[in-house]
């Protein structure tokens, strides 16, 4: 896509996932908007290109967001604002339910109202499968969300998907498996490397180690969303946003021992947490047929973000 003076609009912008995002829109040239409340971010994730966006400090529920949304007319958002994990969801479902179903249902009907007429991509999750019976996980395949935060994920897709049918808006929702790089504080990668440093000898494994992810580094999850921008139809499409590969709890610690340079030894708690599926492995040809391919093996994503984590704590 051509970025001369074409505007994004990300929600979450300054997340995890949104600033790398950010980073790279702002690379390609594009005029960059971030929308945040800041509820789980600073603005320090986007500090490599503050001088060169523009930052919202607002609740995507807000009236505020949405006169934004009316007033200016931007040519492709993102809408990555979000709860973005399974456990809030499970303490509190109904700022879950606020956060990601109601958002996303208010900015489709707020760019409705309007009459614009963004490409609209939304972040979804390998949530909406729950636990699959079969892997590798085909976008086609049965969605049976296992917790609060799935079932929110699915609704926002279908409402996405029914708004490019019913309206003819230019839509996408994008599926992210397991995401994980710099900026990330929790999840698997980050807590492992968090216990390694304070005990390189022993680790606590949640499970029994077998439990396996689709592990997808955050640059290569960018791509993909740069990717269904460019080539995507828009029509309302869900896309799987993964490696296509699986690796079991165990070879991931393995993995970050070896990075370290360790040698440590594992114990396993034998029990996992409410909502957390034992295996997910992604079929990645969908986004493979638009001109996706994911660039980072488990090992350089891994070694990318030790050196983040030794950088910053
Ligand atoms: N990280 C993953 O592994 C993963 C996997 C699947 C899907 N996703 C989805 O990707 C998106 C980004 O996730 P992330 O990992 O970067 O999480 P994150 O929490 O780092 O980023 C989400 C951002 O949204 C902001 N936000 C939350 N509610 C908001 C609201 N009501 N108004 C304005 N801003 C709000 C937060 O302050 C935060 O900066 C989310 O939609 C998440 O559900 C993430």
């Amino acid at each position: 896509m051509d970025s001369d003076n074409q505007t994004v609009l990300v929600t979450g912008g300054s997340g995890f996932i949104g600033s790398h995002l950010v980073e790279q829109l702002t690379a390609r040239d594009f005029k960059v908007t971030v929308v945040d409340n800041f509820a789980n971010s600073t603005t320090d994730n986007l500090a490599r290109v503050l001088d060169k966006i523009e930052v919202l400090e607002m609740n995507v529920n807000s009236d505020a967001f949405k006169k934004i949304v009316t007033d200016r007319d931007f040519d492709v958002i993102f809408h990555l604002a979000a709860n973005a994990y399974v456990p809030p969801s499970v303490k509190d479902p109904i700022y879950d339910f606020e956060n990601n179903l109601v958002s996303t249902i208010g900015l489709l009907e707020t760019i409705r109202q309007a009459e614009r007429d963004p490409k609209l991509i939304v972040a979804s999750s390998a949530a909406v499968y729950g636990n699959p019976v079969t892997v590798p996980i085909t976008e086609e395949m049965i969605t049976d969300p296992i917790s609060p935060y799935g079932v929110g994920k699915l609704a926002m897709e279908r409402y996405t998907d029914v708004f490019s049918r019913v309206y003819g808006m230019r839509t996408a929702s994008a599926r992210f498996f397991s995401a994980y790089g710099p900026r990330q504080k929790k999840q698997i990668i980050y807590d492992f490397i968090g216990k390694l440093k304070k005990d390189p000898t022993t680790m606590v494994i949640l499970g029994d180690g077998t439990q396996m992810r689709d592990l997808v580094y955050v640059e290569d999850i960018v791509q993909a969303l740069l990717v269904i921008m460019d080539n995507s139809p828009l029509d309302g499409t869900t896309y799987n946003v993964a490696t296509g590969i699986g690796h079991t709890t165990t070879e991931i610690a393995q993995t970050i021992v070896d990075a370290l340079g360790l040698n440590a030894k594992f114990t396993y708690t034998g029990s996992v947490r409410p909502g957390d599926p034992h295996v997910w492995i992604a079929d990645i040809e969908r986004i493979r047929g638009i001109g996706y391919e994911p660039t980072h093996t488990l090992t350089q994503g891994i070694k990318k973000t030790i050196e983040w984590y030794e950088a910053t704590h």
